[in-house]
């Protein structure tokens, strides 16, 4: 099923990647799973966007109502809501996600099942990656060229997923398969602000690693605020399991979704920035050679096509590097699950 509103345009993707910086910006954005507690206040927000011409929100239920909804809101952009259509001939097998796909420069995907209390990121993996398999294989069928940001967790492994899938369709472009780990800077620009009496605009957290527990390792040698070693510890600890308390606050409904909506859509804006030629650099979660981790989430510079350069990771504190060593075993741990996931 299918719903469009007005004047959906079908700009060529390519036409449109010629922009110039000065040139009005005008791109689709297709968001996967956009019925969810992500995905529909994520759709909201590059509803708003200055930088959407063209939003597809894709779902296996809900999506013709998100669309039309938000089709009322008087924004340049035009939206459009799919779900999977059955099979038709000629046999395509993923009419919804084609209709979707077709022309996207930037595919979020916040598609899978969110944590309850008690579980781990992991916890998710055997439902999570079979939806984000099939969606990378769409994207790699209907929008090769497109930048693809996942949000479905388990990051750690969603990412390894989706690259070996775009591997063995011949579509692997390292540059074009990010995992956003945006939240986890926000949450420490948040807390740090908080504790330092700052006001959190000027605050920008550089976090490293990957997106759980651990993994997540916030440099807040950098900041240039003073804090005791209890302060440190409290503040690097809450920063690594952030969603946890949200997990527990909404127990039982779900995971972080307002907060990672905002995340998701100040990290697609920005993709969508750096192709029109704005200069940008925030972190993200990107095939590497900064670790022996093959993916690792660093500060990275955004170009037209993507991931332009990854910025190098400079010196850790003895405190961050102590994590830093926790952190790598259990990294490539979780990415090398991914990656048995497609090959097994
Ligand atoms: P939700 O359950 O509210 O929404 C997920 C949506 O995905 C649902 O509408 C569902 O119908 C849809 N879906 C399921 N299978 C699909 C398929 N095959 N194709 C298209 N859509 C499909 O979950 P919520 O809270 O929106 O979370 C989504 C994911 O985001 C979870 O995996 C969660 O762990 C992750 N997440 C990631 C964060 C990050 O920082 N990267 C932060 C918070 C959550």
């Amino acid at each position: 099923m299918f719903v469009k509103n007005l004047a959906a345009r079908s700009i060529n993707a390519a036409a449109r990647r010629a922009y110039s910086a000065s040139a009005p910006s005008s791109a689709k954005v297709a968001v996967l799973g956009a019925a969810g507690g992500i995905g529909q206040p994520l759709s909201l927000l590059c509803k708003l966007s200055p930088e959407v011409s063209e939003l597809s929100c894709y779902d296996i239920v809900g999506t013709p109502g998100v669309a039309a909804d938000l089709s009322h809101i008087p924004t340049k952009s035009s939206t459009t809501g799919s779900l999977p259509s059955p099979v038709s001939w000629p046999l395509r097998g993923n009419g919804g996600l084609e209709e979707t796909l077709s022309g996207a420069d930037v595919v979020v995907i916040p598609a899978g099942v969110p944590r309850k209390p008690g579980m781990t990121r992991d916890d998710l993996f055997n439902t999570n990656a079979s939806i984000v398999k099939t969606l990378v294989e769409g994207c790699a069928e209907f929008c090769p060229e497109a930048v693809i940001a996942i949000i479905s967790n388990p990051v750690n492994s969603t990412v390894p997923i989706a690259a070996e899938v775009l591997k063995k369709a011949g579509k692997y472009n390292p540059k074009k398969l990010v995992g956003v780990t945006t939240l986890d800077v926000c949450r420490a620009n948040t807390f740090v602000a908080n504790s330092q009496g700052l006001d959190p605009k000027d605050v920008d957290v550089t976090v490293i690693g990957g997106h759980a527990g651990i993994t997540i390792l916030p440099l807040f040698s950098r900041v240039g605020a003073k804090f005791s070693d209890e302060e440190l510890e409290a503040i690097t600890v809450r920063t690594q399991f952030g969603g946890d308390e949200v997990v527990a606050a909404k127990a039982g409904a779900g995971s972080a979704t307002l907060s990672m909506a905002y995340a998701g859509y100040i990290f697609t804006e920005n993709v969508l920035k750096a192709m029109r030629g704005e200069g940008v650099v925030q972190c993200a979660f990107v095939e590497s050679d900064l670790t022996d981790a093959e993916f690792f989430a660093s500060p990275v510079r955004f170009g037209p096509n993507g991931v332009e350069e990854i910025l190098p990771l400079g010196d850790l504190s003895p405190y961050e590097q102590q994590w830093f060593d926790k952190m790598m075993p259990e990294l490539k741990k979780q990415i090398a699950k991914g990656k048995d996931f497609v090959s097994a």
